[in-house]
């Protein structure tokens, strides 16, 4: 039984700090969280005969490790956690070396929770990318990442780069993107992937795949590098208007370097924002393509930071627009090089 002496000092020390609270934190404007967060239906680009829609969550997990065998083969710890914490979208490359960490942790969280690998996959939406030297032998390449991990599709299959590269990772200038879409085209109708897409396309290279005359489906998505100071506003725009034979042809995309590193995260407006809405920098910044209708593959190891990454809010139109006033342009991740090229390309080339 507690002492009357003893309840007093508790109401005391309890009972300022609640009011203190509430007096803080009524005033304080509020976000309304998404309560699930939202998928893409793609639109083009999808084999959806026999197997149905394919929908893309708006939030995945980007699988970069590093580029050491050891670091790689450790990202299965941290996506084991991540499918823990609710994650059902991974984005992999065959050039991260992570698929086959990939595989291994969906058998292992599988495990973990008593269910079976090819019922807890079926649950995710899988993301790989075919390298630049592999160009003209796209089958081969999308069979050997689909055994790496030990899965028999991928749910969306990007061209990670427009260039093409030979063997000894030196440009290919015999061989173009438009070619190379030809046996991404391929590996959709054999069905070992339900939707194709692209990945650092400007709109010069998407109009020039478009309009080849061997294009017959176009992309569902493009993974660009997309964040608050790259807000890519002329690529949103033009690959949201697409129609073809009258009906809206959208290409989404998916932002990479989503939270835009400590460089956004830590700038005065986001901070600002994130202290105003008593969330994070990187809630905001993601919470922000969301808004734009569009997908990010943010990249934790942590499993609280893989949460929050998770817990989104709606965004009111004119913190989007804060936001979006924060673009300078400026790459943060693949930039280019002392030459002024990106992997071997020219500004010009890239049509960046
Ligand atoms: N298509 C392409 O050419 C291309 C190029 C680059 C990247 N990508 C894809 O995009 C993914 C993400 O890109 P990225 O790694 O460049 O950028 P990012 O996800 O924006 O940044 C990752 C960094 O942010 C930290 N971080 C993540 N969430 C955080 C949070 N809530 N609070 C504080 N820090 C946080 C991570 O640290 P901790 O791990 O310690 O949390 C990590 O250091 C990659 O994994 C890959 O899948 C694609």
């Amino acid at each position: 039984m507690i002492r009357a002496s003893k309840l007093c000092s508790l109401l005391v020390i309890t009972f300022p700090t609640s009011i203190l609270k509430f007096i803080t934190h009524r005033n304080m404007p509020q976000l309304k969280p998404f309560e699930q967060l939202p998928h893409i239906e793609l639109v083009n680009g999808v084999l959806d005969e026999n197997v149905g829609k394919v929908h893309m969550p708006v939030i995945g997990l980007g699988c970069w490790s590093g580029t050491t065998p050891e670091t790689q083969a450790a990202a299965k710890e941290w996506i084991v956690t991540a499918l823990k914490a609710g994650y059902k979208h991974l984005d992999t490359a065959h050039g991260y070396g992570t698929e086959g960490s990939v595989g291994k942790a969906i058998r292992e969280y599988a495990a973990s929770i008593g269910s079976d690998p090819v019922t807890e996959r079926r649950k995710l939406f899988i993301t790989t990318k075919l390298p630049p030297q592999h160009g003209r032998t796209v089958e081969d390449s999308i069979n050997e990442s689909l055994a790496r991990a030990e899965i028999d599709y991928y749910d969306l299959y990007l061209v990670h780069w427009p260039q093409s590269e030979n063997a000894s990772g030196g440009l290919d200038e015999a061989w173009d993107f438009t070619r190379t879409w030809e046996g991404m085209q391929k590996v959709l109708e054999k069905k070992l992937v339900r939707a194709i897409g692209v990945s650092n396309f400007s709109i010069k290279n998407l109009k020039k795949l478009l309009e080849a005359p061997t294009t017959t489906v176009w992309p569902a998505v493009n993974q660009v590098e997309l964040h608050p100071l790259l807000a890519q506003p002329g690529l949103l725009e033009y690959c949201k208007t697409l129609t073809r034979t009258g009906k809206p042809a959208p290409i989404f995309l998916t932002a990479y370097t989503p939270t835009g590193y400590d460089t956004v995260r830590s700038s005065p407006k986001i901070v600002e924002l994130a202290k105003k809405y008593s969330t994070s920098p990187a809630q905001i910044v993601l919470s922000w393509h969301v808004a734009r209708g569009g997908i990010a593959v943010p990249k934790s190891t942590d499993m609280q930071r893989q949460k929050d990454n998770l817990n989104l809010y709606h965004l009111p139109q004119e913190v989007v627009a804060e936001v979006t006033a924060l673009d300078k342009e400026q790459r943060l991740c693949n930039k280019p090089d002392a030459d002024g090229k990106v992997w071997g390309w020219t500004m010009e080339q890239m049509g960046w």
